[in-house]
This record gives C-alpha cells, sequence and structure tokens, in this order.
C-alpha cells in the first residue's frame, strides 16, 4: 500500500567544521544550498509535505530555503539539539498519521530520487526501513548490527559499538523510511543513555525489533549518495561530484563536452542536438542552448538562451539576470564581448570583441564588431555599428533609447547622444557626436573640417642659457 510520503530534513546541528558564519545548510553546491537539493529532491518523490528541523542560524535556514511547486513546506525548530532522535521528536508533532515518514539531512545533498523510491518501495508503507552501505573504512558511522540469518537487529553508533561491533563494514547512511504512526511510537520511547548522552534516532530499529517487527535495509554501493559535507574540503569533493553527473547527463543525451571535469552549471542547463561546449565554461541561473549551437573555452552564460547554430566564442560573458539575453540562430559572439540584461540578438547577428551590449535589440544581420557599446538601443536589419562606437544612454539622471533604423552604418569612434533616432539607410561619418535625429538616406557628420598647414615647423626646444 503506498502511503503519502511526509519528508523530514534535519538541518539543525551546527556544521563547526565549515569554520563559516554561514548555516552549513545554505552553502551551495551547483548553485542550490544543500539543503534545497535534499527539498527538491523530495519534491521529485512526490513528497506531500518537507519538514526542516532547525536550530543553528534556525531564521538564516528558514529564509534561505524556498518551497518547490506542489510541495508544503515548513521550518520547526530544535532548541537545543540533544540529538538526531530529539530532532525528529520535534517534527512528529506537526505531521499526520496517515503517512509514510522519509528521514534525511540536510548535508547530504546528492542522494538519487530513485534510490529514495527504493527504500520507500521496500518499506511498502508497514516496514522500517533504513538504507545502508558498505565502507572499506567505517569508522564514525552507525553500524548495522545483524542475526545469523541476516535479519537487522540493532545500529549501534560507533562511540557505543564494541570492537566486534566496530568491524562491521555495513554502515547506517543517515536515511530512513518509516510509517510516522509506529515512528511516533518508537520515539516517545527514546532515552539518552548512551556515551554521547544524546537522543538517538537509530535507537528505533532497537525498539522495532523489539515489537516484533521486520526492519529492512535496501543497501547501496555508491558513496557519494549518502556523502555529508562536514568541511570545505567534503563540499568540494561533492561539488566535482556533481558536476560530473550533470555532465554524464548531458553526454548521454548526446552533448559534446571537451572536458567533463572541466565544466560548471550552477542552476540549469538544458542543451538540443549537436551541442559542443570547450573548456571552463560556467554556466548559471537558466540556460538554454539550441542545436548546433558551440561555446568556445572560459564562457560564463547566465539566464541566457542561445539558438540554434549560434557560436559563442572563448571568454564571453553573458548575465542575463532576471531580464534574460537571447541569442538568435546563427548569431556569433564574442571572443571578449560582454551581453548584459535584456540583450536581444537577432538572427546572424556579429557581436565581436569588447563589446558590450544592453538592454538592447539587434535585428537579424546587424553588426558590431569591435570595441562598441549598445544600450538602450533599437537597432534595425544589417546595421554596421563602427569600432568604439557608443550610445550614450545615460544624462547623469535618466536613461534615454537610441534608434539606428536598419541599414545604417555607423562609421567608428561616432558617440550617438541619446534619445536620438539615426533614418533608414543613413549614414554616419567617423568620429561624430550626434545629438540631433537624422533623416533616412543622409549622411550626418559631425566634427571640425580637416585643416592642413603644409610643410609646418613643430617648435623647437629653447636652449638654456649656461
Ligand atoms: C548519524 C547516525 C549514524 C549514521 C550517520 C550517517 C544517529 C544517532 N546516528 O550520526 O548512525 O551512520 O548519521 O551520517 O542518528 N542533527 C540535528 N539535530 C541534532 C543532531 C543532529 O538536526 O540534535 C542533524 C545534523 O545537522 C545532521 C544530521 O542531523 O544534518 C546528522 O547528525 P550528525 O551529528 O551528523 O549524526 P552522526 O553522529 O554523524
Ligand atoms: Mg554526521
Amino acid at each position: 500500500m503506498a502511503l503519502p510520503v511526509d519528508v523530514v530534513v534535519m538541518a539543525a546541528g551546527k556544521g563547526t567544521r565549515m569554520k563559516s558564519q554561514r548555516p552549513k545548510v545554505l552553502h551551495r553546491l551547483g548553485g542550490r544550498a544543500l539543503a534545497q537539493h535534499v527539498i527538491d529532491c523530495a519534491a521529485r518523490l512526490s513528497a506531500r509535505s518537507v519538514v526542516v528541523i532547525t536550530g543553528h542560524g534556525a531564521a538564516q535556514v528558514e529564509t534561505g530555503l524556498q518551497a518547490p511547486a506542489q510541495t508544503a513546506l515548513r521550518f520547526v525548530r530544535q532548541e537545543p539539539q540533544l540529538g538526531t532522535g530529539h530532532a525528529v521528536q520535534q517534527a512528529v508533532p506537526v505531521m499526520a498519521d496517515d503517512g509514510l515518514t522519509l528521514v534525511l539531512s540536510g548535508d547530504v545533498p546528492l542522494t538519487r530520487p530513485e534510490t529514495l523510491q527504493a527504500l520507500i518501495d521496500l518499506s511498502a508503507g508497514r516496514h522500517l526501513a533504513l538504507l545502508t552501505l558498505d565502507m572499506p573504512d567505517p569508522t564514525g558511522y552507525g553500524r548495522v548490527v545483524r542475526d545469523e540469518a541476516g535479519a537487522v537487529k540493532a545500529i549501534v553508533e560507533h562511540k557505543d559499538a564494541s570492537d566486534a561491533q566496530r568491524a562491521i563494514t555495513e554502515i547506517y547512511s543517515g536515511i530512513m523510511a518509516v510509517p510516522t504512526a509506529r515512528l511516533r511510537a518508537w520515539l516517545a520511547r527514546l532515552d539518552n543513555r548512551n556515551a554521547q548522552g544524546e537522543y538517538y534516532l537509530t535507537d528505533v530499529v532497537k525498539f522495532a525489533v523489539a515489537d516484533g517487527e521486520t526492519v529492512l535495509a535496501h543497501r547501496i554501493d555508491d558513496a557519494v549518495q549518502v556523502a555529508g559535507v562536514n568541511s570545505p574540503q567534503q563540499l568540494a569533493e561533492l561539488e566535482r561530484a556533481y558536476q560530473l553527473r550533470l555532465a554524464n547527463d548531458l553526454m548521454v543525451q548526446g552533448v559534446r563536452l571537451a572536458d567533463p571535469t572541466r565544466f560548471d552549471v550552477r542552476g540549469d542547463l538544458v542543451c538540443g542536438q549537436d551541442v559542443d561546449i570547450d573548456v571552463n565554461c560556467v554556466f548559471e541561473g537558466r540556460v538554454e542552448l539550441g542545436d548546433g549551437v558551440r561555446i568556445g573555452a572560459n564562457c560564463v552564460i547566465a539566464n541566457a538562451r542561445i539558438e540554434a547554430g549560434a557560436v559563442i566564442h572563448p571568454f564571453t560573458h553573458i548575465d542575463g539576470e532576471r531580464a534574460g539575453v537571447r541569442v538568435g540562430p546563427g548569431a556569433l559572439v564574442g571572443p571578449f564581448a560582454r551581453l548584459r540584461p535584456g540583450a536581444d540578438l537577432g538572427a546572424e547577428v556579429h557581436i565581436g570583441n569588447f563589446v558590450e551590449v544592453k538592454n538592447s535589440t539587434l535585428a537579424a544581420g546587424a553588426k558590431a564588431n569591435h570595441l562598441a557599446y549598445l544600450g538602450d538601443a533599437t537597432v534595425g536589419e544589417r546595421v554596421n555599428y563602427g569600432a568604439g562606437s557608443i550610445t550614450a544612454n545615460y544624462d547623469g539622471a535618466n536613461k534615454h533609447r537610441t534608434v539606428i533604423e536598419a541599414d545604417v552604418h555607423v562609421g567608428s569612434n561616432c558617440v550617438l547622444v541619446a534619445p536620438v533616432t539615426i533614418g533608414a539607410g543613413g549614414t554616419v561619418g567617423a568620429g561624430s557626436t550626434i545629438s540631433k535625429s537624422t533623416e533616412a538616406g543622409a549622411l550626418s557628420v559631425s566634427r571640425a573640417r580637416q585643416v592642413s598647414i603644409p610643410g609646418w615647423q613643430r617648435p623647437q626646444k629653447t636652449k638654456k642659457a649656461p
């Protein structure tokens, strides 16, 4: 019988070894808080609710985590922290008796939903089911004690274990599934008479066995799935494991990564077919890469949609923030380009080196190839925007728009002082400062006429008197 799943996430611990002001479970992995990974994983199991137990840095943790769609997120405080059993005791009063409780830890971010689903299935809404693992060096972990027939009898914490028990290599991962009504009854029987003077959640195994129940174990061999973060070193290790996992998933879909160990996704990367990504690229927020997109080495791309066939050359920085960035089909961007929020490039647009584009629309075929700034501009089809030209969009108080109509040619080193419109097909002579709108088809030049004085003698240095 499938019961509704309610998840308890233990997140009250201090995380002393992180040596950080920030609560441990808010440290980021793949751009997301550790505990957010756990909550999001619960949502993928279609959990009915998630209860997060907070303690150290509770207020910060409570504001730092978001409820996923369709899942109720609640916080319960544990003050003081008297052990994992005491932690779950704080949660059960707000939980319904008709569910299955899945206990997770806020600092164990990489458990796969399929693994948890297997544990839930094993529990079958009736049994206490433990997620366990064989570890070559089980020091510090709770050991899974079985009888001669292999039935689980108890979990004994390392500090309470006999030498014989310490030789057991099967450890308890910290993750269990248990019918809530049974859990509630067993938690009421906990005491803290043990080596650490704590209320151990793991003692529920002993009570289940005493009640004549069969305790089941789902044994996995992938240690990363149950690895916790206690130090910056472990955080970095799991970050690499996570990135490798994402890289492999993308390669399975056909994405070609030059080096899966030099690749970072801190959000969601969605790729079409025949996407090539060179080394050292970082993707943040939501990034979509269309069919045939190529990303050169050392690009940082955040909140952007790069459409089919576009090429992003090396060292390009794209950050759409909230407004987003779109790079149209077949566009060429970079090297060393910067696209900021609201940059919207049409098909076949070219943005070259040291060109910055912000809150501007460039229609199909427009080009700005060198050293230029386009801010708050509307640029028509096939416009050529010369090297060194800028839109002066800010008067010190307000932003104004520049409109460059189709087929305009803006020469090098021009300043277009907004608000201003350059009429279709017009030409702006190099070095012009344009502060009045121009007519279609006109040549507009605003610079001093050139004067040449033949045979001009440069002044000579006067000799100092001795
Ligand atoms: C726990 C298990 C151990 C298991 C190990 C796996 C118990 C008694 N032992 O040990 O069998 O092998 O995890 O990693 O459960 N927490 C609270 N409130 C508390 C204490 C802890 O919220 O009062 C949270 C911690 O923040 C952490 C989690 O519970 O997220 C586990 O606590 P931790 O102290 O790491 O447990 P271990 O002693 O490692
Ligand atoms: Mg631990």
